[in-house]
């Protein structure tokens, strides 16, 4: 029955797609492999924004190559339900694995990234959220610019959002601040669209404890601490994901002449035609060939491959640390210590109540029929349980300040937090099947890297996310943990949930009476601390002029020509939110500076 409804529904959008979209699939269909002024390298969330953006000029030609498929006609990458499918291990992923993680007992993790037109939006979880203003304005004194502060981002907030009605369309006055959303951008934005019964346990749950969880109409104001009441935002348009590749590549787009996009194209490096001279040649294969092909672009390369690949890219291209590059054996063409280094990364944890209601994501994982009913429902019109994201509700928290050990970690390592009125962490209920609270620590101070393996160095790339490799993460997530049981002492919790499952009931057993014993918390966060795979910073943005960091504010890298990079991994500091939001914006702006040096 799913497998039908599923094929069924693939015809359907083939039938209505196929006509207009100029898609390539191999460089000899491409009208021409010259003339380019721009090759946009990745076609993920920033990358498509640029490819957008930068063809709103008929007379600039554009090629935008991505190593992975189309994300056209996958249902797993369309039913906002279906994130989960969407990887690790699956077409739409590269694959990567993190290297043995020292701080959380030497476990290795599955390192997700899109590989597919969208990138990593068309694989995530679809949470829209901003971060706090300070974030931005921190991001603006750090890089010296003052065009990355809150106020004059905004309006890239703005231009990339079209925020739509909710899939059951209901009302939402009162659920958001309309006059902070985009009205008129590309990329759809709704609140969530259906309701679950967890949904009223925790709005009663904050009503009980309001003074440390309080309600926040619409966390994407700059002022971001609270929790929504049932209405967290989505990309989510119509009742389907809203993904870089369905909005700034919709048919209307595509079918420019100017605009040249072409997939399973992975690129290996770039390089300058002439010694010595800009960036402008870009060398790619394609999937199951070994002929490698060089493009030119007459004006930039940008790259756009994520945290994880830019980095990779630009090493292989002899761009990066000198010392590292010499073991290589790659030729070196800018010494640039930073590439690659630094990267953060948001470490997540679950802690689980028992729990028996029937509307949850594992009552549609073993109940196969109601499974076939809310995807006909799907099907046939967009609407119910699947056309939800991740969670319904969504907090941005500070940890308890008046806590002696929160003012230690503040004495021993500053407020990691970019203000006063950022969060430390992200709490958000998960309706799995028993009752779940998920925290995630957003203002990490461990740092990792991203490096070639000397065996392999085209290869995959060496991963190191580094988690607890800092002290004062896992002081910080002990801290994080207290805040999650306190949301869970909360009243309702006592009649509609059942006993604390697995770890939670070690830590809070552990209490007998002089207070939870640190060290099972910490041996619960090390046994099952996950990331979120919000890698940031590997391509830093700092001053011109400034001894570190691998690209100047105006997205160049730093000393070579010819070449920018656009995505998260231009980050100095990752942001207190989901990424792609702060994505957008950064591609949004990164499209501005560029054309306004043409
Ligand atoms: C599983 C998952 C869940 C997430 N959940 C959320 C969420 O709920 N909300 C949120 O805001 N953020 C979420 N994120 C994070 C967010 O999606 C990313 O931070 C953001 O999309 C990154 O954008 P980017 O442009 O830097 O990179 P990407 O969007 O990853 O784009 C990089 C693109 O470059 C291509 N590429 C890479 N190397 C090459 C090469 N050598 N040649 C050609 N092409 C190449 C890739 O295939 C990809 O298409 C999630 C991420 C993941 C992986
Ligand atoms: C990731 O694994 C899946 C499943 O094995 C495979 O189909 C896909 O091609 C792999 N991705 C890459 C980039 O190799
Ligand atoms: C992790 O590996 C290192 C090096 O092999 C070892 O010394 C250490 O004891 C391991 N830690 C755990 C928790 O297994
Ligand atoms: C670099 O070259 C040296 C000398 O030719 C060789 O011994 C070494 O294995 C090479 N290293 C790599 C990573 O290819
Ligand atoms: C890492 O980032 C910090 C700023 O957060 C910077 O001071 C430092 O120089 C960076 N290190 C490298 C190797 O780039
Ligand atoms: C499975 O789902 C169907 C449809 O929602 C429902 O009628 C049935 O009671 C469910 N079965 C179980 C065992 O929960
Ligand atoms: C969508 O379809 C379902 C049945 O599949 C139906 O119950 C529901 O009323 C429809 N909703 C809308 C808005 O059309
Ligand atoms: C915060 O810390 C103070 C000081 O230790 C304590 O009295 C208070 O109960 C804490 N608040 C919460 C919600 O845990
Ligand atoms: C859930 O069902 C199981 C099995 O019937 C039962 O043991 C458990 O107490 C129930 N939990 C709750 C929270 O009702």
């Amino acid at each position: 029955m799913l497998l039908v409804l599923a094929g069924f529904f693939s015809i359907l959008t083939l039938l209505t797609t196929r006509a207009t979209a100029t898609l390539y699939s191999n460089a000899e269909d491409l009208p021409s492999l010259a003339g380019f002024d721009y090759i946009i390298v990745g076609g993920g969330t920033a990358g498509c924004v640029l490819a957008n953006r930068l063809t709103e000029d008929a007379n600039v030609r554009v090629l935008l190559l991505e190593a992975g498929p189309s994300n056209r006609n996958v249902l797993d990458l369309m039913v906002p339900a279906f994130s989960s499918k969407a990887t690790p291990n699956t077409p739409w992923d590269w694959n990567f694995t993190t290297i043995v993680q020292s701080g959380i007992n030497n476990r290795t993790f599955p390192y997700q990234q899109g590989h597919v037109l969208g990138g990593s939006s068309s694989v995530n979880s679809m949470l829209y959220t901003r971060a706090s203003a300070e974030d931005y304005d921190r991001l603006s004194r750090v890089a010296e610019d003052s065009g990355w502060s809150w106020e004059k981002v905004v309006p890239y907030f703005k231009k990339n959002e079209i925020f739509v009605a909710p899939a059951d369309g209901h009302q939402t006055n009162g659920q958001y601040d309309p006059a902070v959303h985009g009205l008129h951008g590309v990329n759809g934005v709704s609140l969530a669209g259906f309701s679950f019964s967890v949904d009223a346990l925790v709005t009663q749950a904050m009503s009980e404890l309001h003074d440390e969880f309080p309600f926040v109409l619409d966390y994407n104001s700059g002022k971001p601490l609270g929790m929504d009441e049932g209405w967290s935002q989505s990309t989510i348009r119509n009742g389907a994901r809203s993904s870089a590749a369905t909005s700034y590549l919709a048919d209307s787009y595509l079918k420019r002449a100017n605009l040249h996009v072409l997939i399973h194209a992975h690129v290996l490096r770039v390089s300058p035609e002439t010694t010595g001279g800009k960036i402008d040649k870009v060398t790619f294969t394609q999937l199951g060939r070994k002929k490698t092909i060089d493009v030119k672009a007459s004006r930039e390369v940008i790259l756009c491959a994520g945290t994880i690949n830019t980095p990779h890219i630009l090493i292989n291209s002899g761009i990066g640390d000198a010392s590292a590059l010499k073991v290589l054996n790659i030729t070196l063409v800018k010494d640039l210590p930073s590439v690659g280094r630094n990267l953060s990364d948001h470490a997540a944890l679950i802690g689980s109540w028992d729990r028996n209601a029937t509307d949850t994501l594992a009552h549609w994982t073993t109940n196969t029929t109601g499974a076939a009913e809310a995807l006909a429902q799907w099907t046939d019109n967009q609407t119910g349980p699947f056309a939800n994201g991740l969670t319904n509700q969504v907090g941005f928290l500070r940890l308890n300040e008046s806590s002696p050990d929160v003012q230690a970690i503040f004495e021993m390592y500053g407020d990691l937090a970019p203000g006063p009125s950022a969060p430390h962490i992200q709490l958000f209920p998960f309706n799995s099947g028993p009752f779940s609270l998920s925290v995630v620590l957003l203002t990490p101070h461990s740092r990792g890297s991203v490096q070639l393996n000397p065996a392999d160095p085209p290869g995959p790339p060496l991963v190191d996310i580094g988690f607890y490799t800092s002290p004062a993460d896992v002081l910080l997530m002990r801290q994080a943990v207290l805040k999650m049981l306190r949301f869970a002492s909360a009243p309702v919790w006592k009649q509609n949930l059942g006993v604390p499952l697995g770890g939670i009931a070690d830590i809070i057993n552990s209490d007998v009476g002089a207070g939870i014993d640190m060290s099972v918390v910490d041996a619960y966060a090390r046994a099952t601390t996950f990331t979120v795979n919000h890698a940031a910073g590997t391509t830093a943005m700092s001053p011109r002029g400034a001894a570190w960091g691998v690209v100047d504010p105006d997205l160049r890298v730093k000393g070579v020509k010819g070449l920018r990079v656009v995505g998260a991994s231009v980050f100095p500091f990752i942001p207190t939110a989901n990424l792609q939001a702060p994505v957008y914006a950064v591609a949004e702006r990164a499209s501005d500076i560029i054309k306004s040096s043409y």
